[in-house]
């Protein structure tokens, strides 16, 4: 029961892997939830303190029992990582609502839901929801029709919930990352894609899962108390930027 408890979801890869590793590192235990269930099981036989969840954050009979699962398993409930994401890119006209769909029951009703369900848990602990979001949500471009709406959504659900959970103590506040080498983005990152982001980041390289890590682990701990509804972009210096960098550095 001494134990922080935190939901990391899309806990099996990536971000949320590095994320789930660096609570365990500052002594919380850590509920790691995802879809993928061969990946997820791998990764929590190597670990300690950890509960496997295979689970889908889009389905509300899923996300319940989950809620449920983790509260029977640890006693509490302090912290929620809305990190499950899925990225398809395609032109506007190429998007049909299948894909739509896809986009959305993940990336948007899945942060819903889960904290929804985790919030009568957050209550009891004063604790803290982390939203990831990405800088698509923050800048248009081509090609994220649905992804970057998606993410859209997610910075302003971030508000919604910051301001009418804060009177209970929860506090929300949203990571938007910039381009990391994951699974997710390899898939939809062309070379061209790749080299437009290292011609238009300032710090001129891609971030790691572990970056992004520090910055969600820190929103949701005790240090950032009087942190809450902000949108923090951990990319390199992307969101801040015009046009002309490329012309700079040649
Ligand atoms: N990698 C990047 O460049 C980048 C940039 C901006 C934002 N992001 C965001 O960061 C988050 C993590 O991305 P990543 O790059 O680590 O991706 P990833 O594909 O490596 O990991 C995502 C994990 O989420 C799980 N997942 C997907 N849908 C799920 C669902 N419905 N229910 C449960 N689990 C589900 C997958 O099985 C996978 O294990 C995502 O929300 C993504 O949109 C990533």
């Amino acid at each position: 029961m001494d134990k922080k408890c935190a939901i990391v979801t899309g806990a099996a890869r990536g971000i949320g892997l590095a994320t789930a590793d660096l609570f365990l590192e500052n002594g919380w235990q850590v509920a790691m939830l995802d879809r993928d269930g061969d990946a997820l099981l791998k990764q929590t036989a190597q670990r300690e303190n950890v509960l496997a969840l295979v689970r889908d954050v889009s389905n509300p009979q899923d996300v319940n029992a989950a809620m449920r699962e983790t509260h029977g398993w640890a006693g509490r409930i302090d912290a929620l990582v809305n990190n499950a994401g899925v990225a398809e890119f395609g032109p506007i006209d190429g998007c049909d609502f299948e894909m739509w769909r896809r986009v959305m029951e993940t990336n948007l009703d899945g942060v819903f839901l889960c904290s929804q369900a985790a919030t009568p848990h957050l209550k009891e602990t004063q604790g803290a929801i982390v939203n990831i979001a990405s800088i698509s949500g923050l800048r248009a471009s081509t090609l994220r029709v649905a992804y970057g709406t998606s993410k859209a959504a997610v910075i302003h659900l971030t508000k919604q919930h910051a301001a009418e959970l804060g009177e209970h103590g929860i506090r929300v506040n949203c990571v938007a990352p910039g381009p990391v080498k994951t699974k997710l983005s390899m898939a939809v990152h062309s070379p061209e894609i790749i080299k437009s982001y290292h011609d238009s980041i300032p710090l001129n390289r891609y971030g790691s899962e572990r970056e992004l890590a520090e910055v969600i682990v820190f929103l949701a701990s005790e240090k950032a108390s009087y942190v809450s509804g902000q949108i923090v972009a951990v990319d390199g210096g992307f969101e801040s930027t015009g046009v002309g960098l490329p012309a700079l550095r040649s």
